[in-house]
Formats: C-alpha cells, structure tokens, sequence
C-alpha cells in the first residue's frame, strides 16, 4: 500500500509524475510520499487502538529531518542509536520524553546528552553499560530509567545480517543473564528499572515468530514483578517486514490481532518500535540510464546511481523492484543493472528482466524508503543524493544535493 503508481505509461508519487521530479532535481534522487508514510503510521496505530501503546518510529530506518518532523506531528515516539539521532529527533521536534535510547555501545558521553534531554530510558545491553550508566547518572545527580534488551532466542527466519533474536547475535542478554542484571541493579543507587524490551529482526513476514517471543517474554515479566521490578512498560521491538517482492507480510490489524491478547496480559504500555514498515514502501530512488552496454556474455543497464546511494542489494543481496519512470513501448531486456562504483558488488540487480529501456531513461528503485538514504556513503567521492518529500501535488528539497566543496570541507591537505 503505497502512493507510486502508473497513470497511463507515467509513475506518479502521489500527485506528482516522477519524471518531472528527476528533470527537475536530477538524478540519482531519492523521492519520499509524506501519504504514505503517514498512512502506514495511523493504520498501525489504529490497529493497535485496543492496546495502551506508543509507536516509536526507528531513526536509522529514515532519518531525514521532514521525515522525523512527520512523525513527531502525529504523536510518534523515537527509537534512537546513537547521540547523534536524539540530535535529529529534537531539532524536527520530536519529544526527547518519548526517546528510546537502543544499542550496545553507549559511549559516557551519550549517555550524559540523553539524561540531559530527559529520554524515556535506555535499553540497556549488558551489566557493563547498566554500570556505565549508573555511574553517569550519580555524576549528574539524576536517575536513569532503564530496560535490559532480552534475547529470547527466537528465530526470526530473516537474512542473516538483519536477525538479532538468537544468542549468535550480540544483541541483547538470554533471560538468565538478564534476570540477575536486573537484581544487580536492585543496588545500584541511580538505575531504576521500569521497562523490558527485545528485538528479533528486521524485515519479518509472519507473526509467528513475535507469538513465540512474546510468550517467552511475558514469563519473564512475570518472574521479574515478582521480585518487585515495576514493569511499566513492554517493548516488543519493530521488524515488522514489507513487500520487496512477493512476501506476504500481515497487514497491521492481522499483527495486532496476533499479538493483542498476549500484550494485554502484560498490563503495561507497549512500545512498538518499527522503521521499515512506516518509510520503506513510501520512498524510492530514481537514477538515470547512462548507458546499455552488451557484452558477448551479458548486457548491463549502467546508471548514475550506485552502491554508495543503495548499498541493501550489494550487501544483504535485497531485491529492489525497478520500473521506469516513463513505460515505452517496445522489446524488453534481461540485464545486470550495475552503478558507476569500481566493485564488482556495485549493482541494484542481476539478470533481470526489464521493460524497453534506452540511455537517458529515468528509472525507479522500489521500496527505497528505509535503509537507503541513511546508509549512503561518499565512496568514489560522489556526493550523496538530493532527497525530496512529496505532500498531495505539492513537492520540496528535504536535503539538498552535496556538492563536491561539501565533500572537501572538512579536510585539511
Ligand atoms: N529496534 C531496534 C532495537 C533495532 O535494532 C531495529 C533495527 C529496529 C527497531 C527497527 O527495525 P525495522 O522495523 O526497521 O525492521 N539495514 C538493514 C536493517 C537493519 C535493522 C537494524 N535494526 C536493512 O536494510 O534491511
């Protein structure tokens, strides 16, 4: 469900051709629908009516400023991973309150930026950090609220860069471990433990693998309120996956459906913690035909955009759907589509079979709008894309295009 779709031969992201876009902004380009991503944001939150829940939309999934800014205006809360998204989330005004701080390598420093903002609490990942941050709290006379991220185990049948449930991934402590963290806190002055969170994976398409963790979970709460731990809050993670290809993911309500009664038994507020699933589908990049080359062996459709601007198929092997921003009539072609980089790992995809193309077409990666952008690099010294946000017929810069002085400025020859 989203808002790129074919009006005669053009693509249209809401009510702007996408064509225009590239004429006008050039390419490569990552254009965003605001429609969409709102959508995705009230029907989950709409499904999720019958629960006492916030949804805390995950910064690294799209952390544009007008992004954030569009969440925060519907009342999202924020999944942060570093100092430097709280950073983002409070200059698009979003509330520090409703900050969710995750990750496994909090630095004093960071620690001490999001006491001062006054975030909702930190997930901690290990007794050494639970200590870390104790101590930063007692520093600064304050007390920091905090959850122990639990591993349950559980295996979220997702790629293998992207599942973080199981005890191969570093994430998180298994329930035992977890169990006694929490009675060490017990003592320690300037912790106080209100939360218990997990995270599975990314990019999961059944529910059946948050039931089963879930289920697990709720054994653990109920183990841990019995030695008087104040669990106010539960906080099942994000994950929920979308459609690349043909996946078949719940819809919102199916998700809800599975889960709810379990959430409720936990009588606690739920935090969700999703990023794909409100931007990936509301996002795409569009990048231009330089030029078709054939070989004796294979054909390649060589465009402007590369692996420095979507690195997900070069690195977790992610199937992007392409379609050209203007369908001509004609012979369509099986080819590699391949970026500018110096890597042989720098293609959006393999063998694939295309509708008619020619050098000059503008073409769209579908489903770019979670772990694109925020996962592009400078490599090969090409400055990063321009992103703009679509809203009806209206259309505007949201980042402007780095230039090459922006590249150099902060070096010194
Ligand atoms: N919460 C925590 C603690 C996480 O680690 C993540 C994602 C999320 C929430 C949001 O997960 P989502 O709802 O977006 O699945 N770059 C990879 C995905 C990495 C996900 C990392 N953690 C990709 O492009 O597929």
């Amino acid at each position: 469900m989203h808002r790129f779709e074919f009006r005669k031969r053009r693509l249209y992201c809401e009510e702007v051709p996408v064509d225009t876009l590239a004429a006008t902004y050039g390419t490569p380009l990552y254009v965003y629908s605001r429609n969409t991503m709102l959508d995705h944001f009230t029907r989950l939150d709409s499904a999720l009516a019958g629960i006492d829940h916030t949804i805390c939309f995950a910064v690294k999934a799209n952390s544009n400023l007008a992004v954030l800014r569009t969440f925060a205006r519907a009342g999202a809360g924020f999944d942060i991973v570093s100092a430097g998204e709280l950073y983002r989330v409070i200059a698009a005004g979003g509330d520090p309150r409703k900050a969710v701080f995750a990750g496994v390598g909090k630095t004093e420093d960071e620690i001490a930026f999001a006491l001062g903002k006054r975030i909702l609490f930190f997930s901690v990942e290990s007794d050494v950090e639970l200590a870390r941050i104790n101590a930063v709290a007692r520093r600064l006379k304050t007390t920091a609220r905090f959850c122990i991220r639990v591993n349950p185990n559980v295996d979220a049948h997702t790629h293998k860069y992207i599942t973080t449930g199981t005890h191969e991934n570093k994430f998180g402590l298994d329930f035992a471990t977890a169990g006694k963290v929490y009675a060490a806190a017990g003592r320690m002055k300037n912790v106080r433990a209100v939360v218990v969170q997990m995270h599975i994976g990314s990019q999961i398409t059944t529910t059946r693998p948050y039931q089963m963790a879930v289920g697990k979970l709720l054994a653990f709460v109920a183990g841990l309120r019995a030695l008087g731990v104040d669990v106010q809050y539960v906080d099942i993670g994000g994950g929920m996956g979308i459609v690349y290809r043909d996946e078949t993911p719940p819809t919102p309500v199916a998700f809800a459906n599975a889960v709810a009664g379990r959430l409720k038994e936990f009588g606690a507020t739920i935090l969700f913690e999703p990023g794909r699933f409100l931007v990936g589908s509301g996002g795409i990049l569009v990048t231009r035909v330089q030029y078709i080359k054939k070989t004796a062996h294979k054909t390649f459709v060589i465009v402007d955009g590369g692996m420095n601007d979507l690195i997900r198929p070069a690195l977790y092997e992610a199937y992007h759907e392409i379609v050209p921003c203007v369908r001509r009539a004609g012979k369509g072609l099986v080819a590699d589509v391949v970026g500018p980089i110096c890597e042989s790992g720098d293609f959006f995809a393999k063998d694939r079979a295309l509708p008619a193309l020619k050098a000059g077409d503008a073409i769209a990666l579908m489903s770019a709008g979670a772990y694109g952008f925020v996962m592009s690099s400078n490599y090969n010294t090409r400055p990063r894309a321009a992103e703009i946000m679509v809203d009806g017929a209206k259309h505007r810069v949201v980042r402007r295009r780095e230039t090459w002085d922006d590249l150099l400025a902060p070096e010194r020859g």
